[in-house]
């Protein structure tokens, strides 16, 4: 695996960040127009097989940690079975299956994917006003994002389930910069480690340098309440820098994309809702590896039963019998079918 995953910069990528889906049920300023983004045609979509196979080559290649991201992972009817079957990976050496979710419906889903092997949650939350969540994000959902929180604390807590609570809050100037203290406070009593990121410019997110609130200013602000707050080792591949207040449980990060660049120690693997593979967040190489596995199935996408009769086909099983044109279940000539292969 070293040599495979290795890259020219000698930066091992055991960790891949797969977007399940384009599509978001909410409208943040800092991500969305009032009219989302434009959606691909599903047939471009990686479809849940898909997703599980690229992710069982790339645990076999030695990735040990997977991301579902989007996005909004939960608006996908399947995740939860999708989960379920990179869970088994497990037994393959996945070591973190991790969320990243603005946790409006994550309460409803939390059980099950607790039990499908959910190790972490990223969850966007930018403001702890419900007047102010409703501009943010141009829906309402305060309370059901709360109501998630508090699910996982009380898992963590009752059944000693673990999962690890990160919650994300993109810094805009004039809209909620006073609430990086209420944030920071949150890690009195929780295990909560709160991430201030610096506000990013996207396509068509009206971005401007005045908005962005950086770094050093948020350390500043922070600092002025909380004097003793002290830097604390950063785990090898993070792109946030961790900082603690003594006597909290919780820690406090910082990702600061626009003003300190964290590219040298970045391991992440990405590929995209439609199947393309980018090494790079800021760079514009891709591979389709959508269109390699489908090659197979003559360019089209690969549903549950086509996985199953193109493993029966690569298993070499059938290929005697085929050729025999003998001794086939009605199943397996309903597989062959499905590839046009009866
Ligand atoms: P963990 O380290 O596993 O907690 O995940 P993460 O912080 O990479 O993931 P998350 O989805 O929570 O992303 C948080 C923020 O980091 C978002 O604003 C992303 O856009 C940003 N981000 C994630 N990966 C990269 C990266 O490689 N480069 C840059 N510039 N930003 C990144
Ligand atoms: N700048 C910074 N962070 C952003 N995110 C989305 N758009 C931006 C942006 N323009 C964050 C969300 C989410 C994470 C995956 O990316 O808050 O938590
Ligand atoms: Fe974008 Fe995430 Fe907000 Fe959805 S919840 S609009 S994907 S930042």
């Amino acid at each position: 695996f070293s040599e495979f995953l290795t890259d020219t910069f000698h930066r091992q990528h055991d960790y891949l960040r797969i977007s399940v889906t384009e599509k978001c049920n909410l409208r943040c300023l800092y991500c969305m127009p009032e009219e989302g983004v434009p959606l691909s045609p599903p047939a471009h979509l990686l479809t849940t097989p898909e997703i599980v196979y690229l992710s069982s080559l790339f645990v076999s290649q030695g990735v040990t940690k997977i991301r579902l991201t989007g996005g909004e992972p939960t608006v996908r009817k399947d995740i939860v079975p999708m989960m379920q079957s990179i869970g088994d990976l497990r037994k393959d050496g996945l070591r973190e299956l991790c969320l990243t979710t603005n946790g409006i419906s994550l309460h409803r889903k939390l059980d099950a994917m607790t039990e499908a092997g959910l190790t972490g949650v990223n969850l966007s939350l930018d403001t702890l006003d419900p007047f102010k969540y409703q501009i943010m994000t141009r829906r309402n959902g305060f309370e059901a994002v709360m109501k998630s929180i508090n699910r996982i604390e009380e898992m963590n807590c009752s059944f000693n389930a673990g999962i690890k609570l990160k919650i994300n809050c993109v810094v805009m100037r004039g809209l909620n910069e006073h609430e990086i203290v209420p944030f920071v406070e949150m890690g009195r009593e929780k295990d909560i480690e709160v991430r201030f990121i610096e506000y990013m410019p996207f396509d068509g997110n009206k971005w401007s340098a005045k908005k962005m609130v950086p770094y050093q200013e948020m350390l500043d602000i922070i600092r002025k309440s909380y004097p003793s707050l002290e830097k604390v080792a950063d785990h090898k591949n993070d792109t946030s820098k961790t900082y603690r207040v003594p006597g909290f449980q919780g820690k406090v990060g910082f990702i600061t994309s626009m003003t300190h660049n964290f590219c040298g120690t970045c391991n992440r693997l990405r590929i995209t809702s439609d199947g393309n593979l980018k090494v790079c967040l800021h760079g514009n190489a891709e591979v389709s590896l959508r269109d390699l596995i489908r090659e197979k199935n003559n360019g089209l996408p690969i549903n549950d039963d086509t996985m199953e009769a193109l493993d029966l086909l690569e298993s070499g099983r059938l290929t005697a019998r085929i050729q025999a044109e003998k001794n086939l279940s009605d199943r397996e000539r309903r597989l062959l079918d499905v590839i046009g292969m009866a």
